[in-house]
């Protein structure tokens, strides 16, 4: 079978395309056909820079997001069968309850090898069942990009129907948690750096969109759209560089949901103003097994659907990057094995 690796932090030029032998399913373990892979900020950080401590090894399959068949089990699985269209869980043992360091060490294509390869082998409890009207693309969006986003929006501070949420940008954990919002009876306002999105985020349900270029002091904009009240959840992808200005949208009770680094440096200068708007800052990361589950659930009965901005074919995989990296993309980008 073929796999690609890449040297961690040492940049998407160092993607190689290798063959292997199949890999043979230990006892407890799945072995699935991947049939899909979507790519993730996360994917992009780790080929770059360094994530954390965490990726030790030289080298590594990259890619935590993956679906696809099963085709053969190892001794002593039960939860599942030959046949079965399956997701990779981000986390591997994170099956719920609160998040713990054994979880936070197993995630796929950054501590474990990920799911960029033709064949992988994984603990039956490392996967997942998805919306089977999906096909193997929509599914490999969701692990990291739509789990975070429900993690965020739902499992800490649910969010309730009528209450407004601001996103920020149009990658693949924003567009989600604006699918999700509206879904909710939320109101949403998402920001965006091109007219352009603007207009798309919109027609998937967006009540007010700012663009976060033009207007650099965004907050002000989101406060004259929330008539002076703030919203009642960020879903703060940006960071360091955008905490400031998230805190001050954040209505009084409001929670920040902090996920993600896209906005680079900056500081809280004021951290006193979270006190007096008794406001709630969450880190999120993915989310576990058991959140998925009730994701699941939600996006059947509310219809929802990822958001695909292009496929490319497994051959492909570095352009896949390199449109990630360009930051065109609206949505998510998948990687197809066919
Ligand atoms: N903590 C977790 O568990 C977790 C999970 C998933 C992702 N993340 C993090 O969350 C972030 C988003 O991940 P993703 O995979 O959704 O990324 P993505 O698909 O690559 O999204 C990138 C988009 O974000 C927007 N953006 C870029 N810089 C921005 C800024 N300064 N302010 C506002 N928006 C900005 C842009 O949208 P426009 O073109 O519309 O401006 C850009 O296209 C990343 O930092 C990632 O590392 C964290």
């Amino acid at each position: 079978m073929k796999r690609w690796t890449i040297a961690p932090g040492k940049g998407i030029e160092t993607l190689s395309l290798e063959d292997v032998m199949s890999p043979t399913p230990a006892p407890g373990e799945v072995a699935v056909r991947v049939k899909a892979v979507s790519l993730n900020y996360r994917d992009l950080v780790i080929a770059k820079s360094f994530y954390g401590k965490g990726v030790k090894q030289p080298r590594l399959v990259p890619c935590s997001d993956g679906a696809g068949v099963i085709t053969a089990v190892g001794k002593g699985v039960s939860k599942v069968k030959v046949g079965d269209r399956v997701a990779g869980l981000f986390f591997q043992k994170w099956p719920g309850g609160p998040p713990s360091l054994e979880a936070h060490q197993s995630g796929l294509g950054g501590e474990l090898d990920g799911m960029l390869q033709e064949e992988v082998c994984l603990h039956e409890e490392g996967v997942t069942s998805f919306p089977s009207r999906f096909s193997y693309e929509e599914a490999a969006c969701l692990p990291c990009a739509a789990l975070t986003a429900w993690h965020a929006l739902f499992e800490r501070l649910p969010l309730k129907p009528g209450q407004t949420v601001l996103t920020m940008g149009s990658g693949g954990v924003s567009v989600f948690a604006l699918q999700l919002a509206k879904a909710m009876g939320a109101r949403v306002i998402a920001t965006s750096s091109s007219n352009e999105k603007m207009e798309r985020l919109v027609k998937i349900g967006a009540d007010a969109v700012i663009n976060y270029k033009e207007r650099p002091d965004w907050e002000k904009a989101v406060k004259e759209a929330t008539a002076g009240r703030g919203v009642d959840h960020v879903v703060e992808v940006g960071g360091a560089g955008t905490l400031e200005r998230s805190v001050a949208c954040a209505a009084v009770g409001g929670h920040i949901a902090l996920i993600g680094v896209l906005a680079g440096q900056g500081s809280l200068s004021n951290p006193f103003l979270l006190v007096v708007k008794n406001a709630t800052v969450s880190g999120i990361y993915v989310g576990s097994k058991e959140h998925f589950a009730r994701m699941n659930a939600f996006i059947e009965e509310h219809a929802i659907r990822p958001i695909i901005d292009r496929v490319f074919s497994f051959a492909e995989a570095p352009a896949a990057y390199r449109h990630l990296e360009s930051g065109s993309h609206f949505g998510k980008v998948v990687v197809s094995l066919g």
